[in-house]
């Protein structure tokens, strides 16, 4: 998704540099060209051999190396974005004041590129009030930054300050990146998940969905302009969520409600959860306490999310299903396409090798309204996204 883009990667004197050798490793593999400018201090922490080898280009620390002057001036107007992770409280009051000492704070200064910082400090600095008063500063010069996160920090306390995860920054650039992507301007509804049907309060009946086929597709309808609202239900896995409009639910009922009323104002719309069909008949307030050798409970069925939205569905808007199958997979998909009013079935068979819950994997095939047949090779989720977003952009732009 950064295929093409150019980012300037500086990594500043912090226990989470030894993070920036991941975020590297996943800017290049997501296509970026990237450059790192270390600080001195940030050698201290990580080598520049790791990161020049893991972003394929010499790592620059200082203005002079030999007789070789670093072009600042050129290398702040090469890239399309500049990230600064981590960025220490000593860079960051730097940023704040102006001060121009290393080669990093030299390009910063030339930078005409949008900057993001993702700041990494204890959570007593990251509390002082010029630090507060610094990053306030560097938001008014238009300097975006990713919000730090709680968990056991160098000092071996806990709390603030925590340098955000790797994948957290490589959304948030791709987010950035993509105000001007095919979808700017669009906004999309993706339902993910799994539902839980309560049968008392210690009990529910569920499924084995994990939602990452429906957060990747998410995340690729943001990285590509789209505002997304992520009807969730109850995942067990950390997932990134950043940048995405995301309401939490639990329940089948939940999710209807909520995405029947995100629905007449969108797009695009994905329904990739896995909604229990059925919910129990009665839900008891009371721990249900176990008394003779067998029990039966009884369901009603859930209200069908995907056929409602068909059904209020208008010209301008795209509704794409997913089915998951173990036979007569073509015929069930197209009789789902049909029966739901949907434009677009991604089919997953349980048949395949690799696909459906769980995996990081998945096969599919994706059936439109207008007859097409469209098989894809087993891939990783994130890639499967992808496919079925470039054909959502086809049929949006036909
Ligand atoms: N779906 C939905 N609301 C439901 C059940 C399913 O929106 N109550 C959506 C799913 O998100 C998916 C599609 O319908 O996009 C197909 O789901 P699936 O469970 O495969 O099919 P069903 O319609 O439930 O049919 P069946 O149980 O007969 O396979």
């Amino acid at each position: 998704m950064l295929r093409g883009k150019k980012i300037l990667l500086g990594v500043t004197g912090s226990i989470a540099a030894y993070k920036s050798a991941l975020l590297t490793r996943l800017l290049v593999k997501e296509g970026a060209d990237v450059k790192v400018i270390m600080t001195p201090a940030a050698r201290d922490f990580i080598s520049p051999l790791t990161l020049a080898t893991l972003s394929k280009n010499p790592v620059i620390t200082e203005l002079f190396e030999g007789n070789q002057w670093a072009d600042h001036v050129r290398l702040g107007r090469w890239a399309d974005v500049m990230v600064i992770a981590p960025l220490s409280c000593n860079t960051l009051s730097k940023m704040a004041s102006g001060a121009c000492d290393n080669l990093l704070m030299a390009v910063y200064l030339s930078a005409t590129c949008p900057v993001i910082v993702a700041p990494a400090m204890d959570e007593d600095m990251w509390k002082h009030p010029s630090t507060k008063e610094n990053l306030l500063k560097i938001i008014s010069y238009g300097n975006k930054v990713i919000p730090v996160s709680s968990g056991e920090l160098a000092s071996g306390l806990f709390g603030e300050g925590r340098m955000a995860e790797p994948q957290e920054i490589l959304d948030y650039v791709e987010g950035h990146l993509s105000a001007s992507g095919d979808l700017a301007g669009k906004k999309a509804l993706v339902t993910a998940g799994p539902t839980h049907e309560s049968i008392d309060p210690v009990r529910f009946v569920g499924n084995y969905s994990s939602g990452k086929m429906g957060i990747e597709i998410a995340q690729n309808l943001r990285s590509r302009g789209a505002e997304v609202h992520l009807v969730l239900g109850p995942v067990s896995q950390p997932v990134s969520l950043n940048g995405l409009n995301v309401t939490r639910v639990r329940s089948a009922e939940e999710m209807y409600m909520a995405a029947t009323s995100i629905f007449p104002f969108v797009d695009i719309a994905i329904m990739s959860a896995a909604v229990a069909d059925y919910t129990p008949k009665d839900k008891s307030q009371e721990k249900i306490k176990k008394k003779e050798e067998e029990w039966a409970l009884s369901f009603i069925r859930t209200r069908d999310i995907l056929k409602s939205l068909g059904s209020m569905k208008k010209a301008n808007q795209l509704l794409v299903g997913f089915a998951l199958e173990t036979q007569n997979e073509k015929e069930n998909a197209l009789a789902k396409l049909s029966s739901k009013n949907a434009d677009m079935i991604v089919l997953n068979s349980l048949n395949d090798e690799g696909a459906g819950f769980g995996h990081d994997t998945n096969k599919i095939t994706i059936f439109d309204k207008e007859g097409h047949t469209y098989p894809f090779d087993i891939k990783s989720k994130k890639e499967v996204a992808k496919d079925i977003v470039d054909m959502i952009i086809q049929k949006t732009n036909a």
